[in-house]
């Protein structure tokens, strides 16, 4: 037998990111986690079946965060007027080091994944440290919610302060040790994390992207995010052609499913290699601004068909809710139409794609209401007030825009309410 689930409400997703699909006072079908379809009355042979009644209530696909660090959630807003070396050096390493510390990682990763949740992000691809105890306390926590994400210990071997660094053979072990562990796991899996370039030598990088590729893992990563770092890279792999092929190199871009965050400054070259390997590309607005990165150039990615989404990278950004993530894209955008003629501004339905079904495709599945989806959903609150007064699409901008933990009532994660 089927288990199955009917909710009722006002669903708005992006099959497309050129428009939303709009079904008001609906009855979505749900089968074994999965929509089976939406009506607009309940098929005769459901007749019986549970109905969830959210009445008037805007239902959409839950938030896909698709690059952020879970051991930096403290800092949030927090040296948000360095620029991007001397915010690592002179904030993060540091609290990141704390992680090492098991009580110290189990209470904070626990209070940033219930405030994940909270926010509505039900997918995310997450760093969390270099320790591997620490690292494990992260799984646990994310576990804990019942929200889908990849989880990667993060692999650095050098050009850091000795504190958070480990020699290269502990690295690894560390992250066999945490694949052993949760690679069968249904919803938090484990993902490569090679910090980024700098950090790592050849030697890791090497047995990372064989790891990767024995045991068909994904892979995530920082490219191209600020003009230093770049030059820095060109200095420490003087063989390589560009940044993206010192991860192409070492089977660590696309050669398994890879998110690479920011992607500003790539060029031609690497982004047709980016688009040829299909790696996801992640856009960082907030992180972008706060640390005085740049602007990625969106509308041409996009237009490219590459395969994009978003991500709130905190605390390069500062914001948890993805929602805040889709509206600063849209934003940036507009500045960057404004220096670049052509490139025209995000829309809404393309911004709040890549923040649901975009990067949701890194999950398989997940970020649409499309059938065979899974049925990852949130379930908006509003004031009665706008609910008079607009239209769906105008009422999920302003959720969008206004809203945060507290306009969402319910959160679903492959058809189980949370
Ligand atoms: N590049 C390497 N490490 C980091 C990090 O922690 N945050 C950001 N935004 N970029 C990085
Ligand atoms: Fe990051």
């Amino acid at each position: 037998m089927k288990r199955s689930l009917i909710v009722k409400g006002n669903f708005i997703f992006t099959k497309d990111s050129e428009k939303f699909e709009i079904f008001k006072d609906s009855y979505l079908v749900v089968k074994d986690g999965r929509v089976d379809g939406i009506h607009p009355q309940i098929p005769g042979e459901y007749n019986g079946c549970e109905v969830l009644d959210y009445g008037d209530r805007i239902v959409i696909p839950g938030f896909v965060d698709l690059h952020l660090h879970a051991a930096q959630y403290l800092q949030c807003g927090i040296g948000m007027t360095k620029t991007l070396l001397d915010w690592l050096n002179d904030y993060t390493f540091d609290l990141e080091r704390q992680f090492q510390d098991r009580e110290f990682a189990k209470a904070v990763y626990s209070e940033f994944a219930a405030k994940l949740a909270a926010h509505g992000t039900l997918r995310a691809s997450v760093f969390a440290s270099s320790s591997t105890e620490g690292t494990e306390e992260l799984f646990d926590a994310l576990k804990a919610q019942g929200v889908g994400a990849y989880v990667g210990k993060v692999n650095m071997d050098r050009n850091a302060p000795d504190f958070i660094l480990e020699d290269t053979a502990a690295s690894i072990d560390g992250t066999r040790y945490l694949i052993e562990k949760y690679g069968d796991d249904p919803l938090v899996k484990p993902i490569i994390t090679p910090r980024f370039a700098p950090t790592s030598t050849d030697d890791l990088l090497k047995s990372l992207g064989d790891l990767a590729v024995s045991k068909d893992l994904p892979v995530q990563s920082h490219l191209n995010e600020n003009r230093d770092e770049i030059k820095w890279v060109q200095s420490l792999f003087p063989k390589s052609r560009h940044y993206s092929d010192v991860y192409d190199q070492h089977n660590l871009f696309g050669q398994t499913p890879t998110i690479m965050a920011h992607a500003i400054y790539s060029s031609e070259e690497e982004v047709a290699l980016a688009q040829k390997n299909k790696v996801f590309l992640c856009h960082c607005p907030d992180s972008n601004i706060n640390v005085r990165s740049g602007i990625m150039p969106v509308r041409r990615y996009l237009e490219m068909g590459m395969n994009l989404g978003l991500g709130s990278d905190i605390a390069g950004g500062h914001r948890i809710g993805m929602n805040d993530a889709i509206v600063r894209a849209i934003q940036l955008s507009k500045l960057r139409s404004m220096e670049f003629e052509g490139e025209k501004p995000l829309t809404v339905s393309e911004a709040f794609y890549l923040g649901t079904k975009g990067g949701g495709r890194f999950f398989g599945k997940t970020g649409s209401f499309e059938p065979g989806y899974w049925f990852d959903a949130l379930v908006i609150e509003e004031s009665p007030f706008v609910r008079e007064r607009y239209s769906l699409e105008d009422r999920l901008e302003k959720f969008l825009y206004t809203g945060d933990d507290r306009h969402i009532s319910a959160r679903f994660v492959q058809g189980n309410k949370l």
